[in-house]
């Protein structure tokens, strides 16, 4: 695992951002796997300033989203699938029907799950995964004891987790309870994941992650057995690791 140290959010997001931007120059029509939350962001504003600037292109390139809600129609302004399109599909040259993302608003989520699975594969495997981590430690939205073989499955969200993410809903009650995730199976066959983090809510989990123990009771753990890892984290983040 290779750890990038930044000073802040800014420096984060930009490193981020020229990993992904030399990515699709070496491979126009790459794979890349996203993720969204309040870490991203900047990521995002990067590639768009980027692409305007620029005009790195993403005419050919295929995203494949982490995880979605279930029970959240596409275009409710906290599903993951809005959250791409805002903050960054509708920015660049990419044409939605090469953007994935899980469909939690399927009548039968299950074989969605095996639908998805099966799309990242037959796009030939995700080139570059970028990962968020979660306070619990969790990657996608796969929580604490998820097994490390698991495909694409519906997870309960932690109590943890819904209240983390809580601050974008109206209230906690309407957070939904479940989600589809790629499992860690699925993320774990990615032929480069890179992990970002910053400020101090992650620096406990920074703590645990760097212990180096790998444990499914932090199942971002499961990275130190990846061969190609790196970890994009400011001083916030890195402030209790010693
Ligand atoms: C989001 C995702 C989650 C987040 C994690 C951190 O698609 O898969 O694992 O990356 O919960 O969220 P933020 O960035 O909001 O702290």
């Amino acid at each position: 695992m290779k750890l990038i140290e930044v000073a802040n959010y800014e420096e984060m997001s930009q490193k981020a951002a020229d990993i992904i931007i030399s990515q699709v120059k070496k491979k126009p029509d790459s794979v890349l796997g996203l993720a969204t939350g309040s870490t991203m962001l900047g990521t995002y504003q990067q590639l768009v300033q980027d692409h305007q600037q620029n005009g790195t292109s993403y005419r050919n390139v295929r995203t494949v989203n982490l995880d979605e809600y279930i029970g959240l129609s596409l275009d409710h302004p906290n599903s993951y699938r809005y959250y791409m399109n805002q903050h960054l599909f509708f920015h660049i040259d990419i044409p939605l029907s090469q953007t994935y993302i899980p469909n939690g608003a399927s009548d039968d989520v299950e074989a969605e799950c095996k639908r998805y699975e099966q799309l990242i594969e037959n796009l030939g495997g995700i080139d570059l995964q970028i990962l968020g981590i979660g306070r619990n430690g969790h990657i996608g939205f796969n929580e604490p004891g998820t097994s490390f073989s698991a495909p694409t499955h519906v997870v309960e969200l932690a109590p943890s987790t819904r209240q983390a993410n809580a601050r974008f809903f109206p209230s906690l009650e309407d957070v939904p309870r479940q989600a589809i995730t790629m499992g860690i199976a699925t993320i774990m066959k990615s032929r480069h994941i890179v992990l970002l983090a910053s400020g101090t809510a992650k620096a406990p989990i920074m703590v645990k992650l760097f212990e180096g123990t790998v444990t499914a009771d932090v199942p971002a753990s499961v990275l130190h057995t990846h061969p190609n890892v790196t970890v994009i984290a400011d001083e916030e983040a890195l402030s209790l690791v010693a």
